[in-house]
Formats: structure tokens, C-alpha cells, sequence
């Protein structure tokens, strides 16, 4: 009889996201005519902004021409997006990544779960304890329930910031700004990971979804931007949440050149090569018509555009953060993320608060718990809606709050 790939049934029932989105509907279904507020999924909810819009339909049109005709594309995306991703995100930052070094993708949840393919199962693989959820789920899907994986508690006491490991850990995702808690990392402390790595022969998978959303010029949006990095660290970005492409699908992995490691047997191999021959094999390509639209960000138009639909989130943040501060919550985040990550009240579990808040104020939120047994007891919001119905969800809230 044939096998299953049994490491499968090591995970939760069904992904975070999904199971939130059932219940979501039941409590849709049997309560009809509810105004539901979603401040669940880091979804965007702003339309694409005008000149994305425009290169989507130039490149459509484009397509019906037959001189213009584009099949499969480069596996790893179109010279004009590299080059305009290199220049824009990185050398213009003073950070030297060439456009080879840059792989185009349909998204980081696909790129921080695939690129397990290359990485030896063998390996200790540390996760931060919460975490979005696809790290983890994805490594037991390869190597099991194993005691090679490692959770690195985020705490309040340690600010929601894993510390260094004390044993063996070949392999650490770093999210940062991080999702869930909405903290980032200090360009002193994302130094001491690159050192621990450097001295450990350890690889860094730096997921920088979220640097769009950073504020403060000294908080480092690349983990290029430290030194020796671009030997000990992979680094995953997205279009998604910066340029509202969660429909859209794009993102890019930077797989630096440095990045070697040697086998059981001596030989010297690059993680870029590798990279190359996995895309290459398994992928083809993103869409010509949404690289099309990713390049159009990084015109001075798209630019910004892309930094007025950040604003505007934002203030979403902002008006959710002083939401909970005059309702008494304790609560992390937003500040330079999008996410905040609040404290259960009244000794409620996180699924408790779900429920109550979707029963109360008909509001959706994430239950800490969904990242990871450190997330018990917390709940996140996102600011991704829009102005008028994060006002009124959180005004909802605080009602909650009073008559506790
Ligand atoms: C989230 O809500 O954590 C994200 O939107 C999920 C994702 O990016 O896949």
C-alpha cells in the first residue's frame, strides 16, 4: 500500500487563518444581517492604487499583441523587476544586493515554506514562540515532531525578542517587524543574531514582510544592513501588505551569493545555486502582468502611493492603540507594524476573547494561542481596514470594556 507523508497529521487540525474564517462564517450564518468587523487576517481593504491599476491593464493589453506575446517567463522574474528591486529597495538604502541575487515569487508564505526544500533534514530549526503560523507548520510537514525543532519563547518579559540560543541551532526564522507581537528589532540586536550566526555556521530566514511599515530611520528594515549578513541570512519580502498585492500575489527572496555551505563530504555549495534549481524545477514564474505591476511600485508615482496606503494603515494603528489605552488594555505593537498585540482582559483565554468579541462586538481578531502556546492569553488586531470601521470596532471594544 502506498505511504502518506505522516508528519502531516502532526498538525493542527486545519491552518490558523482557515479556522478562523469557519468559525467567522458559522457565526455569520446563524446571525444573519450582523455587521461584522474583520480586524483578523492581515488582509488589505484599500484599492490599488491608480498607477498599479495602470500598468495591469498596459500589460494586459501588451499580452494581445502577438509581438508582445510573453510566455514562461525567467523562473526567477523578469530583469526589469530585479533590477528595479535592487536598486530601489536595496542600493538606494546603501545596501549592495544585485538583481541576481533577487528571486521573484507569488508570495513569502509560499517562499518561508518552500525554502525548507533546500535545507537538510537533519538540521536543528529554532521558530519564535508566537509566530505565523507557515514556519512551523511547514517544518513539521518535512521533518516531523522532532526534538530538532527548538521554540524560542516571546515573552513580555523579554520584550517579545527571542534570545540568543544556548545549545545547537543550525537554522532560526526571525520575523521582524514581527508578526504577531508587532515589535521590531534594533539594529544592536539583529547584530547579535548575524554574530551568533557567523560564529555558529548557522543560517538566518529573516522574514521582512513588514519592514515597510518600520518609522524610525535607525530600526534596520534589511538584515543587510548589518554587517556579514549577506553570509548567514536569507531574506524574504512581499509586496502583500506594503503595495496591496494580497490579491495580486508577488513577492521576492534574496539569496545573497556569499551564502555557501560545505557538505558531509567537503564540498562547497552555493544556497543560491540551489535556490535557482529549486524555482527553476518547481516554479514558473510570476504572472508578466503582476511583475509588471510590482515594477510600477517603484516608480516616484508608485512610490508614493504605496507610502500614502501606509500612512493610512497607519493611523489605523494609531487610532487602535489610543482605542486601548483609554479602554485600560495592555497592549504591544503598531508602531512600526501594523499589527498590535494586546493582552486577554478578565483572565480570558485567547479563544475566550475570540468568541467574545465576535459574540459581544462582532469583531474579528486573531487569538494569540493560533501562533503558538506563548501567544495564549494574547489577541491581535490589525490595522488593515479601513478609518471609519477600525474607529468603530474599536469603539465596540471599549463598550465592552465599561460594562466588564
Ligand atoms: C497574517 O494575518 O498573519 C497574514 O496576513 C497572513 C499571511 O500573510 O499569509
Amino acid at each position: 500500500m502506498f505511504q502518506i507523508n505522516e508528519n502531516y497529521l502532526q498538525l493542527g487540525e486545519s491552518y490558523l487563518f482557515s479556522t478562523i474564517a469557519r468559525k467567522v462564517e458559522q457565526f455569520s450564518a446563524s446571525h444573519p444581517g450582523v455587521d461584522i468587523i474583520r480586524l483578523g487576517i492581515g488582509d488589505v481593504t484599500l484599492p490599488i492604487s491608480p498607477v498599479v491599476i495602470s500598468a495591469l491593464h498596459r500589460s494586459v493589453d501588451e499580452m494581445g499583441v502577438k509581438e508582445h506575446f510573453r510566455g514562461y517567463g525567467p523562473e526567477q522574474g523578469y530583469a526589469f523587476l530585479r533590477e528595479a528591486i535592487a536598486e530601489i529597495d536595496f542600493q538606494k538604502r546603501g545596501i549592495g544586493i544585485s538583481p541576481a541575487e533577487i528571486f521573484v515569487s507569488d508570495g513569502s508564505k509560499s517562499d518561508t515554506g518552500n525554502i525548507g526544500d533546500i535545507l537538510g533534514e537533519g538540521n536543528v530549526v529554532a521558530i519564535t514562540d508566537p509566530v505565523y503560523p507557515v514556519y512551523l507548520d511547514t517544518t513539521l510537514m518535512r521533518i516531523g515532531k522532532t526534538d530538532k525543532i527548538r521554540l524560542l519563547c516571546c515573552s513580555e518579559e523579554n520584550g517579545f525578542l527571542p534570545e540568543l540560543p544556548q545549545e545547537r541551532v543550525d537554522i532560526v526564522y526571525l520575523c521582524y517587524p514581527n508578526n504577531p507581537t508587532g515589535t521590531v528589532m534594533t539594529r544592536e540586536q539583529l547584530t547579535w543574531w548575524v554574530d551568533w550566526a557567523l560564529e555558529n555556521e548557522s543560517l538566518i530566514l529573516f522574514d521582512a514582510a513588514y519592514e515597510a511599515f518600520i518609522r524610525d530611520e535607525s530600526i534596520p528594515r534589511s538584515i543587510y544592513e548589518i554587517e556579514g549578513a549577506r553570509g548567514c541570512a536569507i531574506e524574504f519580502r512581499s509586496f502583500s501588505k506594503s503595495a496591496g498585492f494580497t490579491g495580486l500575489r508577488c513577492s521576492y527572496t534574496v539569496v545573497p551569493h556569499e551564502l555557501r555551505v560545505a557538505t558531509a563530504n567537503g564540498v562547497e555549495v552555493s544556497l543560491h545555486h540551489l535556490w535557482n534549481r529549486r524555482q527553476s524545477t518547481k516554479f514558473n514564474g510570476t504572472p508578466y502582468v503582476i511583475q509588471r505591476a510590482a515594477e510600477a511600485v517603484y516608480s516616484p508615482q508608485g512610490q508614493q502611493e504605496m507610502q500614502a496606503m501606509i500612512d493610512s494603515y497607519m493611523q489605523n494603528a494609531a487610532l487602535i492603540r489610543q482605542g486601548l489605552s483609554e479602554s485600560g488594555f495592555t497592549f504591544f505593537g503598531g508602531e512600526h507594524s501594523p499589527y498590535i498585540w494586546l493582552k486577554c482582559p478578565d483572565g480570558l483565554d485567547s479563544w475566550q476573547f475570540f468568541d467574545r468579541l465576535l459574540e459581544v462586538c462582532h469583531v474579528v481578531g486573531t487569538p494569540g494561542a493560533g501562533f503558538g502556546s506563548s501567544g495564549e492569553g494574547y489577541f491581535r488586531l490589525t490595522a488593515f481596514n479601513n478609518a471609519e470601521r477600525t474607529a468603530e470596532a474599536i469603539g465596540r471594544i471599549a463598550q465592552l470594556s465599561s460594562t466588564r
